[in-house]
């Protein structure tokens, strides 16, 4: 087992202090499993969906990108099977009337809460929110907010193959909010009521579903380790037989060590032909496609990637978490890789006296497209302090030399080394360090 020095308390204080993550309505004593992204985080997101598009559309076989609806009616979630199966098995204590889901708690035992053993008959809880659109509630106008993204790329896989020249094998991604009403959010962003998703469905024969399983499943570990998360603290596990989906014929999760343990980061599931055969048969449109060679009709079989962003967020913050101490103060690290930092670098004045040719390297840092911040409050070490602990790989101190010899003094966010560094190359030495 690798060693972290992150707990769940530290990152959530760590968020708030510096602008990651707010709990949302705070100032209203806050809601359940819904949280706010400030500054950092909002730019940290920013930076994992970009990054993880890019990934997408790097392969050879074309990634098409949609944007579905949040709001989806009930067929299309009796068709997918989640108005019937998408619930987690709930109890409650007579006593206290805290409420778990059933697999959390030993029903054997007493309430952990009051100490009680009166629990309720176990029920099932369906995780979807429902609602009515329009003025009008009858059994037509209810909807549902989508539980995951996928549902919105299978509803339009008949559009876009006959609106835009694509053949199959090809992917659909997408990357957009999901709702699930869990019984008891937990663990602050791994299980959330309102996240977000990064789901790929892709589009293939029958007999090339395997293969194309196996290569997804290759890829997607290297881009969890292009992000710099620990080789350590990363494993692919199969799922067994009996936990396997009906319709999944083979499924694989990508696996975080989190300090509460081993859990899923990311789903990549074999689908089969389950999803546009289902949507085939509720909505009676054929969903199938024509093979020239064959001249016959097939229904594409589908290989799912599946991450959530914010569960991704959480686990680079995890991963890049470290304290050690230096001249006897503790000092708190975020080693993101220099890619992902919210910002790649700060710039500082050494004194008040020099903030204006530093605020001119800063602007021009920042119209060249590097994500800088100029940091001028406080002493130094200060602000190297502030700096580590948002994670920017390198901070430039603009000093009384810099002025004769046009350098400034580069420090290293890991090493804590410090190097002279010419401002004509330091567009450069900054896109190195984000190459990595
Ligand atoms: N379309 C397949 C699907 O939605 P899932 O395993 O339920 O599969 C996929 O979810 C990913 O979405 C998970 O691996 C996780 O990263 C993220 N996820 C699921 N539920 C979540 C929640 N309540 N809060 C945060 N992230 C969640």
């Amino acid at each position: 087992m690798s060693s972290s020095k992150a707990t769940l308390d530290k990152i959530v204080s760590l968020c708030k202090r510096r602008g990651f993550v707010y709990q949302s309505g705070e100032i209203y004593a806050g809601l359940n499993g819904v949280y706010d992204f400030g500054p950092l985080g909002a730019l940290l997101k920013h930076t994992i969906k970009n990054k993880w598009l890019e990934h997408m559309m790097s392969f050879p076989e074309e990634v098409l990108l949609v944007d579905g609806s949040l709001l989806g009616g009930a067929e299309i979630w009796k068709a997918s099977g989640h108005l019937d199966n998408f619930s987690d098995p709930m109890v409650d204590c007579l006593q206290c009337k805290k409420r778990y889901r059933a697999d959390d708690v030993d029903l054997e035992k007493n309430c952990p809460h009051c100490g009680n053993k009166q629990w309720t008959a176990v029920r099932q809880f369906n995780l979807m929110f429902k609602t009515e659109l329009g003025a009008m509630a009858d059994a037509t106008s209810v909807a549902y907010l989508r539980p995951e993204t996928a549902q919105a790329i299978f509803i339009n896989f008949k559009n876009v193959m006959s609106s835009y020249r694509v053949k199959v094998p090809f992917g659909i991604a997408q990357i957009g909010k999901a709702f699930r009403n869990e019984i008891t959010p937990k663990q602050f962003l791994f299980r959330m009521r309102e996240f977000e998703q990064m789901e790929m469905e892709f589009f293939c024969k029958g007999e090339d579903a395997d293969r194309f399983f196996d290569l997804w499943v290759a890829r997607r570990k290297a881009f969890f380790m292009s992000l710099g998360l620990q080789p350590d603290r990363v494993r692919l596990r199969p799922h067994a037989s009996d936990e396997l989906a009906h319709y999944s014929k083979a499924c694989i999760d990508v696996e975080y060590e989190f300090p509460f343990g081993w859990k899923e980061l990311e789903g990549i599931a074999n689908r089969s032909d389950y999803d546009l055969s289902q949507h085939s048969k509720h909505s009676g449109k054929d969903l199938g496609v024509f093979d020239e060679a064959t001249k016959s009709s097939y229904v594409p079989h589908v290989v799912e990637c599946s991450v959530g962003v914010d569960r991704l967020f959480l686990t680079l913050l995890f991963d890049a978490y470290d304290e050690e101490e230096v001249d006897g103060e503790l000092r708190t690290v975020l080693r993101f890789h220099p890619a992902i930092a919210p910002f790649t670098a700060a710039v500082m004045p050494l004194s008040n006296k020099l903030a204006e040719p530093a605020e001119k390297l800063f602007l021009d840092l920042k119209a060249k497209g590097f994500r800088v911040q100029f940091d001028d409050g406080g002493s130094i070490g200060k602000r190297y302090r502030r700096q580590d602990e948002i994670g920017t790989p390198v901070c430039f101190t603009y000093d009384f030399d810099s002025v004769n010899d046009n350098c400034v003094t580069a420090r290293n966010r890991d090493t804590m080394q410090q190097e002279r560094v010419s401002i004509d190359t330091i567009h450069d030495y900054l896109r190195r360090l984000v190459a990595g």
